[in-house]
């Protein structure tokens, strides 16, 4: 197996993130691709390299073809439950319980942080695990299935999609608000994962900056928000998140 270089963390970032009072963390797909979980934009096997969001992640898709969307989350929630967590969800969920403050805010809808134990959380783009009425919103964790169709709302026979995100529609504003609060208010922002390149959420780590946070990207590639964070550590989750968790030893 091949071993990770090691990971050239500066003393000044070791002595932020020590001192800090409140930590939090925004994550994307990349925390979970060591998971065996594709990401969105990767351009080899990125899920958008290989489907069409504007079938598959729209309100309008769902309209059109509410069968093709459900059973591609179907597709999707079936992976995400044969993976398991992987050492980036667990530091993170390490974090919290030795960072005097800490908040996940994740754009992720897999459920893994959850899974490692990580409680202090904002699911910004929803969750896969559950859904909800198509035309109440009524939010559920549990549905029956029906071969070959969609499954319906118990209430009023509407059909039932899953309870995310999709391009054109609002993120929960009260999760928005606390994650939007939580970025003034932190000393230290860990930026996982993310292409940086999705609004609202892209514009999360600008809002820390500016208000004073010290802002590390963790990620092996460059992405939108390289040029502006104050360090940025090139290398996967599963290795530069436990490294910065040993310096707090
Ligand atoms: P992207 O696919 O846009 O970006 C994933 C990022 O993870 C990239 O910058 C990769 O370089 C990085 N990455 C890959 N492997 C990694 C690893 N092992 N450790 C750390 N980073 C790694 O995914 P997101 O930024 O999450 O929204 O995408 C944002 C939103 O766009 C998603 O929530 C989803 C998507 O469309 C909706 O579906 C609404």
């Amino acid at each position: 197996m091949a071993t990770a270089p090691p990971i050239d963390l500066d003393a000044a970032l070791i002595d932020a993130l020590r001192a800090a009072p409140f930590v939090v963390a925004l994550t994307g797909a990349g925390i979970s691709a060591e998971s065996g979980l594709a990401t969105f934009r990767d351009a080899m096997d990125g899920l958008w390299a290989r489907f069409d969001p504007r079938d598959l992640a729209t309100p309008t898709a769902f309209a059109r073809n509410p069968k093709l969307v459900w059973d591609w989350y179907a597709w999707r929630r079936e992976r995400i439950s044969m993976a398991q967590p992987n050492r980036g969800h667990f530091a993170l969920a390490e974090l919290e319980r030795r960072a005097p403050r800490f908040l996940l805010v994740t754009q992720n809808v897999d459920g893994l942080h959850q899974r490692a134990g990580s409680r202090q959380l904002i699911e910004l783009h929803g969750n896969i695990g559950r859904a909800k009425c198509s035309r109440e919103g009524t939010v559920v964790g549990q549905w029956e299935a029906v071969a070959g169709a969609v499954p319906t709302c118990a209430n009023c026979g509407a059909p039932l999609r899953p309870d995310v995100v999709w391009f054109g529609e609002p993120l929960p504003e009260v999760s928005l608000a606390a994650a939007e609060d939580a970025m003034h208010r932190c000393n230290v922002l860990l930026v996982v994962g993310t292409s940086a390149e999705v609004y609202p959420a892209a514009a999360l780590p600008e809002m820390a900056r500016q208000s004073g946070a010290i802002v590390v990207e963790i990620n092996p590639n460059a992405t939108a928000l390289s040029a502006a964070a104050n360090y940025v550590l090139r290398g996967a989750a599963g290795d530069v998140l436990p490294a910065l968790l040993a310096t707090l030893d």
